[in-house]
């Protein structure tokens, strides 16, 4: 295992309660951002076989669960697995790099990876290993940052919070905290690195998203509501095998 993955995984081992409760009471981001656009995208799933990458907590394993997939779910932290099948314990649930994915070849309809593939530097070998698992036709589905966004600073400019582009060429290490005292390191891609690595491992891309906040979310969080509505956030890529 590299360092950068050891650090992650020792990282979500440590912090796995905090965030878990963080993700439980709703963060903006999760709540009125990724999971209202993924609900939308990922439908039709009833006895389909879905495997959630990086799965966390497990809230995608329940939802995926509660729409009639058998869902299998991979993490690298042992604490987030915990959390997973504690909460869906019908879910095959296991330790494992998304690197080397634990499934023979053909096995799933759908491969997911929610907010998880950020955290490698090199995505094509996580993605050859989608590709494999994936039945024929089988659908990809990845959320991750926005490539427009990760190269960009977020100023004060006459009192208002605007986003500056900074280094988008740059692939980065991105530290922030998810939680107080959990730091997390993400590699931000440009758009070439982030959609050339899903047609190199064998996709063909059917659709892009850059999903907006709900519309719900406008009174309570004026600010983040603005800024995500102006500036996108994450981007959701649909492939297929
Ligand atoms: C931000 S959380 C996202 C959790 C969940 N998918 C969601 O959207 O709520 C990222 C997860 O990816 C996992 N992760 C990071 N690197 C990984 C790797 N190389 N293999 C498997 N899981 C990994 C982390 O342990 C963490 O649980």
């Amino acid at each position: 295992m590299d360092k950068n993955t050891k650090y992650t995984k020792d990282l979500y081992n440590k912090h796995a309660v905090a965030y878990t409760a963080s993700i439980e009471k709703g963060r903006f981001y999760n709540k009125y951002i990724d999971m209202p656009a993924i609900k939308k995208i990922i439908t039709g799933i009833k006895g389909k076989k879905v495997l959630d990458v990086g799965c966390g907590p497990g809230t995608y394993t329940s939802y995926f669960a509660s729409k009639g997939a058998t869902v299998c779910a991979i993490d690298i932290s042992e604490e987030m697995i915990k959390l997973t099948h504690k909460k869906v314990p019908s879910a095959e649930v296991r330790v494992a790099d998304m690197n080397k994915i634990p499934y023979p070849s053909g096995a799933f309809d759908l491969v997911f990876y929610g907010l998880s593939i950020h955290y490698l530097k090199d995505i094509l070998p996580t993605l050859k290993e989608a590709y494999r698992v994936l039945k024929n036709k089988g659908r990809l589905v990845i959320s991750t940052g926005n490539p427009a966004i990760n190269g960009a600073r977020l100023v004060d400019i006459n009192g208002e919070r605007m986003f500056v582009m900074e280094n988008y060429f740059g692939a980065m290490t991105e530290q922030w905290q998810m939680v107080p005292g959990m730091i997390v390191k993400n590699y931000t891609k440009n758009i070439a690195g982030l959609i050339n690595p899903v047609s190199n491992a064998g996709f063909r891309i059917t659709k892009i998203t850059e999903p907006k906040p709900a519309a719900s979310s406008k009174k309570q969080h004026t600010d983040a509501y603005k800024r995500t509505t102006t500036a996108p956030s994450f981007i959701i890529i649909e492939a297929e095998k």
